[in-house]
Protein backbone atom coordinates (compact mmCIF):
# COMPACT_ATOMS: atom_id res chain seq x y z
CA UNK A 1 0.00 0.00 0.00
CA UNK A 2 1.12 3.54 -0.61
CA UNK A 3 1.15 5.51 2.15
CA UNK A 4 -1.93 7.65 0.55
CA UNK A 5 -3.96 4.67 0.67
CA UNK A 6 -3.09 3.24 3.98
CA UNK A 7 -3.83 6.88 5.14
CA UNK A 8 -7.36 6.13 3.49
CA UNK A 9 -7.79 3.27 4.97
CA UNK A 10 -7.38 4.39 8.33
CA UNK A 11 -9.63 7.07 7.87
CA UNK A 12 -12.42 4.92 6.67
CA UNK A 13 -12.00 2.20 9.78
CA UNK A 14 -11.93 5.24 12.46
CA UNK A 15 -15.25 6.07 10.43
CA UNK A 16 -16.44 2.85 10.80
CA UNK A 17 -15.52 3.01 14.34
CA UNK A 18 -16.77 6.32 14.97
CA UNK A 19 -20.56 5.06 13.55
CA UNK A 20 -19.88 1.97 16.05
CA UNK A 21 -19.52 3.43 19.03
CA UNK A 22 -23.21 5.46 18.18
CA UNK A 23 -24.77 2.40 17.14
CA UNK A 24 -23.36 0.16 19.75
CA UNK A 25 -22.75 2.50 22.43
CA UNK A 26 -20.48 0.00 24.47
CA UNK A 27 -17.38 1.29 26.63
CA UNK A 28 -15.27 -1.62 24.95
CA UNK A 29 -16.19 0.19 21.65
CA UNK A 30 -14.95 3.49 22.54
CA UNK A 31 -11.84 2.08 24.08
CA UNK A 32 -11.30 0.43 20.62
CA UNK A 33 -12.03 3.18 18.77
CA UNK A 34 -9.46 5.19 20.60
CA UNK A 35 -6.78 3.14 20.37
CA UNK A 36 -6.92 2.28 16.99
CA UNK A 37 -6.58 6.56 16.65
CA UNK A 38 -3.41 6.28 18.81
CA UNK A 39 -2.01 3.32 17.09
CA UNK A 40 -2.42 5.33 14.16
CA UNK A 41 -0.67 8.27 15.97
CA UNK A 42 -3.52 10.61 15.76
CA UNK A 43 -2.62 11.34 19.52
CA UNK A 44 -4.80 14.08 19.89
CA UNK A 45 -8.25 12.71 18.41
CA UNK A 46 -7.80 9.80 20.40
CA UNK A 47 -8.12 12.14 23.74
CA UNK A 48 -11.06 13.38 21.95
CA UNK A 49 -12.52 10.03 22.20
CA UNK A 50 -11.96 9.26 25.31
CA UNK A 51 -13.27 12.60 26.44
CA UNK A 52 -16.35 12.27 24.20
CA UNK A 53 -16.73 8.98 25.80
CA UNK A 54 -16.34 10.34 29.05
CA UNK A 55 -19.14 12.74 28.29
CA UNK A 56 -21.51 10.46 26.75
CA UNK A 57 -21.67 7.85 29.65
CA UNK A 58 -22.00 11.01 32.11
CA UNK A 59 -21.88 10.42 35.84
CA UNK A 60 -24.50 7.46 35.79
CA UNK A 61 -23.04 5.30 33.16
CA UNK A 62 -19.28 5.19 34.65
CA UNK A 63 -17.23 2.36 34.47
CA UNK A 64 -14.10 2.18 35.26
CA UNK A 65 -12.87 0.32 32.18
CA UNK A 66 -13.05 3.30 30.15
CA UNK A 67 -10.47 5.57 33.03
CA UNK A 68 -8.34 3.09 33.07
CA UNK A 69 -7.58 3.16 29.28
CA UNK A 70 -7.90 7.04 29.25
CA UNK A 71 -5.57 7.30 31.95
CA UNK A 72 -3.12 4.70 30.51
CA UNK A 73 -3.14 6.74 27.49
CA UNK A 74 -2.38 9.89 29.21
CA UNK A 75 0.24 7.71 30.61
CA UNK A 76 2.02 6.74 27.19
CA UNK A 77 1.62 10.28 26.60
CA UNK A 78 3.41 10.72 29.35
CA UNK A 79 1.03 13.57 30.75
CA UNK A 80 1.37 12.48 34.26
CA UNK A 81 -1.13 15.40 35.68
CA UNK A 82 -3.81 14.47 33.39
CA UNK A 83 -3.80 10.36 34.52
CA UNK A 84 -3.78 11.92 38.03
CA UNK A 85 -7.09 14.01 37.30
CA UNK A 86 -8.77 11.42 35.61
CA UNK A 87 -7.98 8.94 38.35
CA UNK A 88 -8.78 10.47 40.73
CA UNK A 89 -12.36 12.41 39.03
CA UNK A 90 -13.50 8.33 38.70
CA UNK A 91 -12.45 7.11 42.36
CA UNK A 92 -14.22 10.12 43.53
CA UNK A 93 -17.56 9.48 41.44
CA UNK A 94 -17.68 5.43 41.27
CA UNK A 95 -18.48 3.04 44.15
CA UNK A 96 -15.83 1.16 45.70
CA UNK A 97 -16.68 -2.42 44.69
CA UNK A 98 -16.95 -1.09 41.23
CA UNK A 99 -13.63 0.77 40.91
CA UNK A 100 -11.22 -2.18 41.91
CA UNK A 101 -9.23 -1.93 39.07
CA UNK A 102 -9.00 1.74 39.13
CA UNK A 103 -7.82 1.32 42.34
CA UNK A 104 -5.52 -1.25 41.64
CA UNK A 105 -4.21 1.08 38.17
CA UNK A 106 -3.92 4.30 39.76
CA UNK A 107 -1.13 2.71 42.60
CA UNK A 108 1.02 1.45 40.09
CA UNK A 109 0.81 4.24 38.45
CA UNK A 110 1.34 6.29 41.12
CA UNK A 111 4.00 4.13 42.20
CA UNK A 112 6.00 4.53 39.01
CA UNK A 113 5.22 8.06 38.81
CA UNK A 114 3.94 9.93 41.49
CA UNK A 115 5.80 11.30 44.89
CA UNK A 116 4.70 10.20 48.54
CA UNK A 117 1.88 12.81 48.76
CA UNK A 118 0.46 11.33 45.48
CA UNK A 119 -0.11 7.81 47.46
CA UNK A 120 -1.07 8.96 50.28
CA UNK A 121 -3.99 11.04 48.45
CA UNK A 122 -5.34 7.78 46.71
CA UNK A 123 -5.23 5.92 50.30
CA UNK A 124 -7.38 9.18 51.45
CA UNK A 125 -9.63 9.57 47.96
CA UNK A 126 -10.38 5.58 48.73
CA UNK A 127 -11.59 5.85 52.12
CA UNK A 128 -13.67 9.36 51.68
CA UNK A 129 -15.25 7.12 49.27
CA UNK A 130 -16.05 4.70 51.52
CA UNK A 131 -17.41 7.15 54.26
CA UNK A 132 -19.18 8.73 52.14
CA UNK A 133 -20.81 5.58 51.38
CA UNK A 134 -21.43 4.98 54.61
CA UNK A 135 -22.88 8.29 55.93
CA UNK A 136 -25.29 8.03 52.91
CA UNK A 137 -26.75 4.42 54.05
CA UNK A 138 -27.19 5.94 57.33
CA UNK A 139 -26.78 9.72 57.90
CA UNK A 140 -26.75 8.96 61.68
CA UNK A 141 -24.03 6.98 61.54
CA UNK A 142 -22.14 9.30 63.82
CA UNK A 143 -19.09 7.11 64.36
CA UNK A 144 -18.62 7.19 60.44
CA UNK A 145 -19.00 11.13 60.32
CA UNK A 146 -16.34 10.81 63.34
CA UNK A 147 -13.83 9.04 60.95
CA UNK A 148 -14.66 10.87 57.90
CA UNK A 149 -14.04 14.24 59.34
CA UNK A 150 -11.05 13.07 61.19
CA UNK A 151 -9.95 12.28 57.43
CA UNK A 152 -10.58 15.64 55.65
CA UNK A 153 -9.63 17.51 58.94
CA UNK A 154 -6.14 15.84 58.74
CA UNK A 155 -6.06 16.08 54.94
CA UNK A 156 -8.43 18.55 53.24
CA UNK A 157 -8.56 22.60 52.97
CA UNK A 158 -10.67 24.13 55.83
CA UNK A 159 -13.76 24.83 53.37
CA UNK A 160 -14.08 20.79 52.75
CA UNK A 161 -13.90 20.12 56.68
CA UNK A 162 -16.45 22.85 57.08
CA UNK A 163 -18.43 21.53 54.30
CA UNK A 164 -18.79 17.52 55.81
CA UNK A 165 -18.99 19.35 59.64
CA UNK A 166 -22.27 20.93 58.26
CA UNK A 167 -23.58 18.24 56.75
CA UNK A 168 -22.95 15.96 59.72
CA UNK A 169 -24.48 18.44 62.02
CA UNK A 170 -27.27 19.09 59.70
CA UNK A 171 -28.61 15.35 61.24
CA UNK A 172 -30.04 16.34 64.07
CA UNK A 173 -30.79 12.47 66.29
CA UNK A 174 -34.64 11.25 65.27
CA UNK A 175 -35.22 9.76 68.77
CA UNK A 176 -34.90 11.68 72.15
CA UNK A 177 -31.98 8.96 72.69
CA UNK A 178 -29.38 9.85 75.11
CA UNK A 179 -26.74 7.77 73.41
CA UNK A 180 -27.07 9.29 70.41
CA UNK A 181 -27.69 12.51 71.38
CA UNK A 182 -24.31 12.51 73.02
CA UNK A 183 -22.53 12.03 69.93
CA UNK A 184 -24.14 14.25 67.93
CA UNK A 185 -23.26 16.59 70.43
CA UNK A 186 -19.46 15.85 69.99
CA UNK A 187 -19.88 16.72 66.76
CA UNK A 188 -20.29 20.11 67.64
CA UNK A 189 -17.67 20.05 69.89
CA UNK A 190 -15.42 18.96 67.36
CA UNK A 191 -16.46 21.33 64.99
CA UNK A 192 -16.40 23.87 67.68
CA UNK A 193 -12.56 23.25 68.72
CA UNK A 194 -11.89 22.98 64.70
CA UNK A 195 -13.45 26.23 64.10
CA UNK A 196 -11.34 27.78 67.16
CA UNK A 197 -7.57 25.90 66.41
CA UNK A 198 -7.82 25.81 62.76
CA UNK A 199 -9.93 28.44 61.44
CA UNK A 200 -8.92 31.20 63.93
CA UNK A 201 -10.06 33.98 61.87
CA UNK A 202 -13.98 33.12 62.21
CA UNK A 203 -16.05 34.83 65.19
CA UNK A 204 -19.18 34.98 64.17
CA UNK A 205 -19.85 31.13 63.08
CA UNK A 206 -18.10 30.19 66.45
CA UNK A 207 -20.92 32.47 68.36
CA UNK A 208 -23.33 31.02 66.83
CA UNK A 209 -21.93 27.07 67.60
CA UNK A 210 -21.11 27.52 70.78
CA UNK A 211 -24.53 29.25 71.45
CA UNK A 212 -26.20 26.30 70.03
CA UNK A 213 -23.85 23.72 71.82
CA UNK A 214 -24.08 24.93 75.16
CA UNK A 215 -27.85 24.89 74.79
CA UNK A 216 -28.02 21.12 73.56
CA UNK A 217 -25.91 20.35 77.04
CA UNK A 218 -28.53 22.60 78.99
CA UNK A 219 -31.53 20.11 77.09
CA UNK A 220 -29.40 17.08 78.28
CA UNK A 221 -28.74 18.15 82.04
CA UNK A 222 -24.82 17.77 80.54
CA UNK A 223 -24.21 20.86 83.23
CA UNK A 224 -20.11 20.10 83.28
CA UNK A 225 -19.72 20.20 80.20
CA UNK A 226 -21.87 23.71 79.54
CA UNK A 227 -19.15 24.72 82.50
CA UNK A 228 -16.43 23.85 80.21
CA UNK A 229 -17.78 25.59 77.00
CA UNK A 230 -18.81 28.49 78.88
CA UNK A 231 -14.96 28.96 79.96
CA UNK A 232 -13.80 27.80 76.44
CA UNK A 233 -16.08 30.67 74.51
CA UNK A 234 -15.15 32.90 77.20
CA UNK A 235 -11.31 32.40 77.00
CA UNK A 236 -12.23 33.75 73.11
CA UNK A 237 -14.52 36.24 74.05
CA UNK A 238 -13.71 37.74 77.29
CA UNK A 239 -14.94 40.95 76.87
CA UNK A 240 -18.66 39.46 76.07
CA UNK A 241 -20.86 40.11 78.92
CA UNK A 242 -23.91 38.03 77.87
CA UNK A 243 -21.85 35.09 78.23
CA UNK A 244 -20.33 36.14 81.55
CA UNK A 245 -23.91 36.51 83.15
CA UNK A 246 -25.52 33.27 81.42
CA UNK A 247 -22.49 31.03 82.87
CA UNK A 248 -22.94 33.04 86.23
CA UNK A 249 -26.97 32.78 85.63
CA UNK A 250 -26.50 28.36 85.24
CA UNK A 251 -24.12 28.07 87.92
CA UNK A 252 -26.75 30.04 90.51
CA UNK A 253 -29.87 27.90 89.27
CA UNK A 254 -27.30 24.85 90.12
CA UNK A 255 -27.00 26.61 93.41
CA UNK A 256 -23.16 26.71 93.39
CA UNK A 257 -23.43 30.38 94.54
CA UNK A 258 -19.60 30.82 95.43
CA UNK A 259 -18.64 29.67 92.16
CA UNK A 260 -21.45 32.07 90.42
CA UNK A 261 -19.68 34.68 92.50
CA UNK A 262 -16.19 33.95 91.83
CA UNK A 263 -17.46 33.99 87.80
CA UNK A 264 -18.80 37.91 88.33
CA UNK A 265 -16.07 39.23 90.11
CA UNK A 266 -13.68 37.37 86.90
CA UNK A 267 -16.01 39.74 85.04
CA UNK A 268 -16.32 42.77 86.23
CA UNK A 269 -12.02 42.36 86.20
CA UNK A 270 -12.15 42.55 82.54
CA UNK A 271 -10.05 45.33 80.88
CA UNK A 272 -12.33 45.30 78.23
CA UNK A 273 -16.33 45.29 78.34
CA UNK A 274 -19.09 45.42 75.85
CA UNK A 275 -21.99 46.12 78.38
CA UNK A 276 -20.44 46.90 81.54
CA UNK A 277 -23.61 48.05 83.15
CA UNK A 278 -26.01 45.08 81.98
CA UNK A 279 -22.87 43.36 83.70
CA UNK A 280 -22.31 45.13 86.96
CA UNK A 281 -26.44 45.10 87.32
CA UNK A 282 -26.89 41.26 86.64
CA UNK A 283 -23.58 41.12 89.65
CA UNK A 284 -25.74 43.28 92.02
CA UNK A 285 -29.05 41.84 91.22
CA UNK A 286 -27.71 38.50 92.36
CA UNK A 287 -26.49 39.88 95.44
CA UNK A 288 -29.48 41.03 96.45
CA UNK A 289 -31.21 38.15 95.81
CA UNK A 290 -28.96 35.97 98.43
CA UNK A 291 -29.99 38.50 100.20
CA UNK A 292 -26.60 39.78 101.39
CA UNK A 293 -26.71 43.04 101.58
CA UNK A 294 -23.06 44.04 102.78
CA UNK A 295 -21.78 42.78 99.82
CA UNK A 296 -24.39 44.79 97.68
CA UNK A 297 -23.44 47.41 99.21
CA UNK A 298 -19.48 46.98 98.76
CA UNK A 299 -20.26 46.29 95.13
CA UNK A 300 -21.98 49.81 95.13
CA UNK A 301 -19.26 50.93 96.33
CA UNK A 302 -16.28 49.49 93.69
CA UNK A 303 -18.75 50.71 91.26
CA UNK A 304 -18.99 54.39 92.47
CA UNK A 305 -15.28 54.22 92.41
CA UNK A 306 -15.53 53.31 88.59
CA UNK A 307 -18.76 55.57 88.13
CA UNK A 308 -20.13 58.65 89.77
CA UNK A 309 -23.01 58.12 87.50
CA UNK A 310 -26.43 59.39 88.74
CA UNK A 311 -28.29 56.12 88.18
CA UNK A 312 -25.82 54.36 90.20
CA UNK A 313 -26.34 56.77 93.12
CA UNK A 314 -30.41 56.89 93.12
CA UNK A 315 -30.04 52.76 92.38
CA UNK A 316 -27.90 52.51 95.50
CA UNK A 317 -30.47 54.72 98.08
CA UNK A 318 -33.54 52.19 96.35
CA UNK A 319 -31.80 49.49 97.39
CA UNK A 320 -30.70 50.70 100.74
CA UNK A 321 -34.86 51.45 100.98
CA UNK A 322 -36.03 48.38 99.48
CA UNK A 323 -33.73 46.39 101.49
CA UNK A 324 -36.15 46.14 104.21
CA UNK A 325 -33.53 46.30 107.24
CA UNK A 326 -33.67 48.29 110.03
CA UNK A 327 -32.51 52.33 109.35
CA UNK A 328 -33.43 51.71 105.85
CA UNK A 329 -34.77 55.47 105.78
CA UNK A 330 -31.69 57.36 107.54
CA UNK A 331 -29.88 54.55 105.58
CA UNK A 332 -31.67 56.04 102.41
CA UNK A 333 -31.21 59.55 103.46
CA UNK A 334 -27.82 59.45 104.01
CA UNK A 335 -27.06 58.04 100.26
CA UNK A 336 -28.86 60.79 99.14
CA UNK A 337 -26.85 63.14 101.41
CA UNK A 338 -23.69 61.62 100.67
CA UNK A 339 -24.43 61.86 96.41
CA UNK A 340 -25.64 65.71 96.44
CA UNK A 341 -22.29 65.76 97.70
CA UNK A 342 -20.26 64.20 95.37
CA UNK A 343 -22.19 65.74 92.71
CA UNK A 344 -22.06 69.55 93.50
CA UNK A 345 -19.05 69.33 91.08
CA UNK A 346 -20.70 67.68 88.36
CA UNK A 347 -21.19 69.43 84.88
CA UNK A 348 -24.54 67.92 84.18
CA UNK A 349 -26.67 69.87 86.13
CA UNK A 350 -29.91 67.55 84.87
CA UNK A 351 -28.31 64.66 86.73
CA UNK A 352 -27.72 66.77 89.69
CA UNK A 353 -31.55 67.73 89.47
CA UNK A 354 -32.63 63.83 88.76
CA UNK A 355 -30.69 63.19 92.25
CA UNK A 356 -32.42 65.64 93.89
CA UNK A 357 -36.08 64.90 92.32
CA UNK A 358 -34.90 60.97 93.26
CA UNK A 359 -34.54 62.30 96.31
CA UNK A 360 -37.60 64.72 97.16
CA UNK A 361 -39.71 61.77 95.97
CA UNK A 362 -38.31 60.02 98.60
CA UNK A 363 -38.89 62.36 101.09
CA UNK A 364 -42.81 62.60 99.88
CA UNK A 365 -43.18 59.60 100.57
CA UNK A 366 -41.26 58.94 103.83
CA UNK A 367 -39.82 61.88 104.92
CA UNK A 368 -40.94 63.89 108.16
CA UNK A 369 -41.76 68.05 107.67
CA UNK A 370 -38.12 68.47 108.48
CA UNK A 371 -36.80 66.49 106.61
CA UNK A 372 -39.11 67.68 103.63
CA UNK A 373 -38.07 71.11 104.43
CA UNK A 374 -34.31 70.46 103.73
CA UNK A 375 -34.97 68.98 100.74
CA UNK A 376 -36.86 71.73 99.39
CA UNK A 377 -34.50 74.25 100.38
CA UNK A 378 -32.18 71.98 97.98
CA UNK A 379 -34.41 72.26 94.84
CA UNK A 380 -32.93 74.40 92.17
CA UNK A 381 -34.96 77.49 90.48
CA UNK A 382 -35.06 76.78 87.21
CA UNK A 383 -34.38 79.69 84.89
CA UNK A 384 -34.93 80.71 81.03
CA UNK A 385 -31.11 81.86 79.70
CA UNK A 386 -30.09 82.83 75.78
CA UNK A 387 -27.47 82.85 73.87
CA UNK A 388 -26.21 83.95 70.95
CA UNK A 389 -25.55 81.49 68.00
CA UNK A 390 -23.54 81.04 65.55
CA UNK A 391 -23.79 78.97 61.94
CA UNK A 392 -20.83 77.27 60.50
CA UNK A 393 -19.18 80.21 58.71
CA UNK A 394 -19.24 82.37 61.45
CA UNK A 395 -22.31 84.08 60.77
CA UNK A 396 -24.90 85.19 63.23
CA UNK A 397 -27.52 82.62 63.58
CA UNK A 398 -29.79 84.66 65.78
CA UNK A 399 -31.08 83.78 69.57
CA UNK A 400 -31.19 80.64 71.35
CA UNK A 401 -33.26 80.07 74.56
CA UNK A 402 -32.40 77.39 77.31
CA UNK A 403 -32.57 76.71 80.56
CA UNK A 404 -30.24 76.83 83.82
CA UNK A 405 -30.24 75.61 87.05
CA UNK A 406 -29.45 77.82 89.99
CA UNK A 407 -28.63 75.51 93.22
CA UNK A 408 -29.33 77.34 96.44
CA UNK A 409 -26.43 75.75 98.00
CA UNK A 410 -23.58 77.24 95.18
CA UNK A 411 -25.23 80.27 95.60
CA UNK A 412 -24.73 80.50 99.26
CA UNK A 413 -21.62 79.10 98.94
CA UNK A 414 -20.53 82.21 97.28
CA UNK A 415 -20.15 84.91 99.84
CA UNK A 416 -17.52 82.20 101.20
CA UNK A 417 -15.91 82.13 97.60
CA UNK A 418 -16.04 86.08 98.04
CA UNK A 419 -14.63 86.50 100.95
CA UNK A 420 -11.58 84.16 99.91
CA UNK A 421 -10.80 86.02 97.04
CA UNK A 422 -10.84 89.58 98.90
CA UNK A 423 -8.06 87.65 101.51
CA UNK A 424 -6.19 86.64 98.76
CA UNK A 425 -6.03 90.38 97.37
CA UNK A 426 -5.27 92.14 100.41
CA UNK A 427 -2.10 89.47 101.28
CA UNK A 428 -0.98 90.69 97.57
CA UNK A 429 -1.82 94.05 98.05
CA UNK A 430 0.85 93.93 101.21
CA UNK A 431 3.30 91.77 99.80
CA UNK A 432 3.75 94.11 97.16
CA UNK A 433 3.96 97.25 99.76
CA UNK A 434 6.74 95.56 101.56
CA UNK A 435 8.66 95.11 98.05
CA UNK A 436 8.36 98.40 97.41
CA UNK A 437 9.88 99.46 100.95
CA UNK A 438 12.65 96.58 100.14
CA UNK A 439 13.71 97.81 96.86
CA UNK A 440 15.46 101.09 97.23
CA UNK A 441 17.96 100.16 99.55
CA UNK A 442 18.54 96.87 97.07
CA UNK A 443 19.42 99.13 94.46
CA UNK A 444 21.69 100.87 96.71
CA UNK A 445 23.33 98.02 97.42
CA UNK A 446 23.57 96.99 93.48
CA UNK A 447 25.34 100.50 93.10
CA UNK A 448 28.00 100.16 95.62
CA UNK A 449 28.95 96.38 94.10
C1 LIG B 1 -5.94 -2.21 35.51
O1 LIG B 1 -7.22 -2.13 34.91
C2 LIG B 1 -7.46 -3.10 33.91
C3 LIG B 1 -8.83 -2.93 33.30
O2 LIG B 1 -9.38 -1.71 33.52
C4 LIG B 1 -7.39 -4.48 34.48
O3 LIG B 1 -7.58 -5.43 33.50
C5 LIG B 1 -6.05 -4.68 35.14
O4 LIG B 1 -6.04 -5.90 35.79
C6 LIG B 1 -5.80 -3.57 36.14
N1 LIG B 1 -4.49 -3.69 36.72
C7 LIG B 1 -4.31 -4.23 37.92
C8 LIG B 1 -2.90 -4.32 38.39
O5 LIG B 1 -5.24 -4.57 38.59
C1 LIG C 1 -22.06 37.14 73.14
O1 LIG C 1 -22.33 35.82 73.49
C2 LIG C 1 -23.64 35.39 73.22
C3 LIG C 1 -23.79 33.99 73.76
O2 LIG C 1 -23.55 33.95 75.14
C4 LIG C 1 -23.89 35.45 71.73
O3 LIG C 1 -25.19 35.08 71.44
C5 LIG C 1 -23.64 36.85 71.25
O4 LIG C 1 -23.76 36.92 69.87
C6 LIG C 1 -22.28 37.35 71.67
N1 LIG C 1 -22.16 38.76 71.35
C7 LIG C 1 -21.22 39.27 70.55
C8 LIG C 1 -21.24 40.73 70.33
O5 LIG C 1 -20.38 38.56 70.04
C1 LIG D 1 -46.22 69.33 109.16
O1 LIG D 1 -46.64 70.37 108.32
C2 LIG D 1 -48.02 70.45 108.07
C3 LIG D 1 -48.32 71.56 107.12
O2 LIG D 1 -47.23 71.94 106.37
C4 LIG D 1 -48.75 70.63 109.39
O3 LIG D 1 -50.12 70.65 109.17
C5 LIG D 1 -48.37 69.54 110.33
O4 LIG D 1 -48.93 69.78 111.61
C6 LIG D 1 -46.89 69.42 110.48
N1 LIG D 1 -46.56 68.27 111.29
C7 LIG D 1 -45.68 68.33 112.28
C8 LIG D 1 -45.48 67.03 113.01
O5 LIG D 1 -45.13 69.34 112.61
Amino acid sequence: MTEMEMCHSASAVSLTRAVLVLVHPDVKNWIKYARFEEKHSYFAHARKVYERAVEFFGEEHMDEHLYVAFAKFEETQKEFERVRVIYKYALDRIPKQDAQNLFKNYTIFEKKFGDRRGIEDIIVSKRRFQYEEEVKANPHNYDAWFDYLRLVESDMDAETVREVYERAIANVPPIQEKRHWKRYIYLWINYALYEELEAKASKCPKNKLFKGYIELELQLREFDRCRKLYEKFLEFAPENCTSWIKFAELETILGDIDRARAIYELAISQPRLDMPEVLWKSYIDFEIEQEEYEKTRSLYRRLLQRTQHVKVWISLAQFELSAGQEERLPRCRQVYEEANKAMRSCEEKEERVMLLESWRSFEDEFGTNATKERIDKLMPEKIKKRRKLQAEDGSDAGWEEYYDYIFPEDTANQPNLKLLAMAKLWKKQQQESEAAATDPDKDIDEKQT
